[in-house]
């Protein structure tokens, strides 16, 4: 059986726990880009200079992130970058990493 695209949306629309977990995935789908540099849901590995983004404050990271978009703050790989996501992906970003503890972490403990 085929579904069509407009039946899935559908769904989507009218399930409230669905809408819910398309969110949390597109949203979690955003915070992975950020993954090869700042680690797996925003945990740098121990020992590495690169920050972590998990339990970042939220206001912390969106202003970091619009002064890289802008030019205000400098940096050799974050203005570049952040000028690739619009305001509202930015503000689900840092959603996501506000909301990531220690606990959350994905990564394997040994
Ligand atoms: C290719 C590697 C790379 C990727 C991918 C990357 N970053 Fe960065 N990030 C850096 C580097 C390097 C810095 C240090 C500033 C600079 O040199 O640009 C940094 C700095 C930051 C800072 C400032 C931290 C502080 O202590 O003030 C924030 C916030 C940040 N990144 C958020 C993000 C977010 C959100 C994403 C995903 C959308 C992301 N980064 C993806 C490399 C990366």
């Amino acid at each position: 059986m085929k579904l069509s695209l407009f039946a899935v949306a559908w769904l989507i629309a009218t399930d409230p726990a669905l809408a819910q977990d398309a969110f949390a995935l597109r949203e979690r789908s955003l915070a992975a880009t950020c993954a090869q540099c700042h680690g797996t849901d925003g945990h740098a590995p121990p020992g590495s200079a690169m920050t972590s983004l998990a339990g970042m404050p939220a206001p912390y990271l969106v202003e970091q992130m619009l002064a890289f978009k802008t030019g205000v703050r400098p940096g050799t790989v974050m203005p570049q970058l952040a000028k690739g996501y619009s305001d509202a992906q930015i503000g689900q970003l840092a959603g996501y990493f506000a909301r990531v503890t220690a606990t959350t972490a994905t990564v394997a403990k040994p």
